[in-house]
């Protein structure tokens, strides 16, 4: 079992990290997979098997591509090839990150790709996904951030399907997308893919749980606890996972007991520690629960925000309110982004790794970084009237945390599915 454990460890998502794995350690994994034989091929049911050979082929061909961590790289306008769709034909498009509808008239917000340094992002291929999700389901776990990542997953492969074969469906926490396509040829070929949502902000279980009344003053998380929510996506096929908005204070009420009962204990906690707390109790859930022969693991970092202009340079009252250009300084890091927390979570992600079990940072914080024009700003629904105060200065009102669509969450996407499909 040896040998095994050593395979799931190569070829489970995470071990290309950086995709740095030199021409010798490919020879080795192919000896490798040649020595385990019968386990490996065992997860051809999966049908995994032929895009890793594709993954192992295209490394040796383009030894250059072993080389390139998809993260470092830059912004190239490029308005032939972006957007990757119209934001007005995503069925599915949330009035939080529609800017155009609501009057955005700079659109060149929608036409950046990104371009790792020292290699190309495979081309987003919907149906090439919705093959990889046949019966299949990817679930993203998280806040809005990811929310707004779910559309655009949703927006980027529902223009694959006709009308009547999607739909939408929201129980409690879990938003779910599924696409049925059954193909006349070949009627067993049907997607049956599902592309769901769940709320849960904190990942552990918290006092603001609730997918729709989730604003409370005083925020409490239950850092020991996850399994309320665990339940609905342990089994899933693809999971998707973010958290760090929410934790952004310099401490959280921490609950020992539960919600329901009186009995409990609270305590306030410094944020980080208590963060760590969180991140330790997902990644314990994983480590005992995830089928490390079914699902596939990512974390995605941090979502920067522009709320203060002198970060970059610019006045103390401006943020991301009438930007239309990016951050042109490479390696820019607002002080929002807190790079103790990303920490946390990549030595939560190594312990887990030493344990057998992969999950892959989907790193977008540093080329987010850049987006400051990005935001959706004053150009997205409104839930409550402005007041005229609000409308006399639109910085006071203009949300610079979420991303406009098509936009940037659009590329987080496109590094996701490099992991899922080309470099698994
Ligand atoms: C994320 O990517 C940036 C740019 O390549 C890099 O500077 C940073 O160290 C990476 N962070 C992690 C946690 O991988
Ligand atoms: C793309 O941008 C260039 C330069 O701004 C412009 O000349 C061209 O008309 C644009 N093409 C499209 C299709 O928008
Ligand atoms: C997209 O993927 C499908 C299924 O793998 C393939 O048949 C098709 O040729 C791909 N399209 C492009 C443009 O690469
Ligand atoms: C459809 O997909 C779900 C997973 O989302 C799976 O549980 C179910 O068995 C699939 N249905 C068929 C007919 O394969
Ligand atoms: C909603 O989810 C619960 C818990 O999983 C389940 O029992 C119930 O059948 C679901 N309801 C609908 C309408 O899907
Ligand atoms: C884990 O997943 C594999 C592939 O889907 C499946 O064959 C196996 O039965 C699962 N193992 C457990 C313990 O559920
Ligand atoms: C918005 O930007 C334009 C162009 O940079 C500038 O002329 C205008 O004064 C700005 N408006 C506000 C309210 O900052
Ligand atoms: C962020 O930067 C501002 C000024 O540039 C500073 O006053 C503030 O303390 C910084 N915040 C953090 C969390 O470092």
């Amino acid at each position: 079992m040896a040998k095994a454990q050593q395979i799931g460890i190569i070829g489970v998502p995470g071990s290309w990290g950086s995709i740095r794995c030199s021409f010798h350690s490919l020879i080795a994994l192919l000896v490798a997979i040649l020595l385990a034989g019968a386990v490996y091929f065992s997860r051809d049911s999966a049908g995994l098997l032929s895009e890793d050979r594709t993954t192992l082929r295209k490394l040796r061909d383009d030894d250059s591509l072993s080389q390139c961590n998809l993260f470092s790289g830059k912004w190239v306008f490029d308005n032939k090839s972006y957007p990757l769709y119209k934001e007005k034909e995503c069925t599915f498009m949330s009035d939080q990150l529609a800017c155009q509808k609501f009057g955005r008239t700079d659109l060149s917000y929608q036409q950046w790709r990104w371009q790792p340094h020292h290699c190309d992002l495979p081309r987003f291929n919907a149906t090439a996904l919705l093959e990889r999700l046949r019966h299949k389901r990817l679930v993203f776990v998280g806040d809005s951030l990811n929310r707004g990542q779910w559309v655009s997953m949703v927006c980027l492969v529902e223009t694959a399907i006709p009308p009547k074969l999607k739909s939408m469906h929201t129980n409690g926490s879990l938003i779910t997308f599924k696409a049925t396509l059954r193909l006349l040829v070949d009627p067993m070929k049907e997607y049956n893919a599902s592309i769901e949502f769940y709320w849960a902000p904190l990942l552990v279980e918290s006092n603001s749980d609730d997918p729709v009344v989730h604003r409370l003053p005083d925020r409490i998380v239950r850092a020991q606890s996850i399994e309320k929510h665990a339940k609905y996506w342990t089994d899933a096929d693809i999971l998707v996972f973010n958290s760090y908005l929410w934790w952004r204070r310099s401490n959280m009420k921490v609950l020992w007991g539960s919600f329901e009962e009186s009995d409990g204990v609270i305590k306030e906690v410094e944020m980080l520690r208590s963060y760590e707390m969180a991140i330790k109790t997902w990644s314990d859930w994983l480590e005992f629960h995830i089928n490390r022969s079914k699902t596939q693991l990512f974390f995605t970092s941090m979502s920067p925000t522009h709320e203060r202009g002198e970060e970059w340079g610019e006045s103390r009252d401006q943020n991301c309110y009438n930007e239309t250009e990016q951050i042109l300084k490479e390696g820019y890091w607002g002080n929002g982004s807190d790079p103790r927390m990303m920490r946390i979570v990549e030595a939560a992600i190594d312990e887990l790794k030493t344990r057998g079990l992969n999950v892959q940072m989907i790193n977008i914080t540093q080329l987010t970084e850049y987006r400051k024009e990005g935001h959706p700003s004053i150009y997205r629904k409104q839930w409550d009237p402005l007041t005229e105060e609000q409308i006399a200065k639109p910085t006071s009102y203009a949300d610079c945390i979420h991303w406009c669509l098509p936009g940037v969450p659009d590329v987080w996407n496109e590094l996701l599915y490099a992991y899922i499909l080309h470099y698994y």
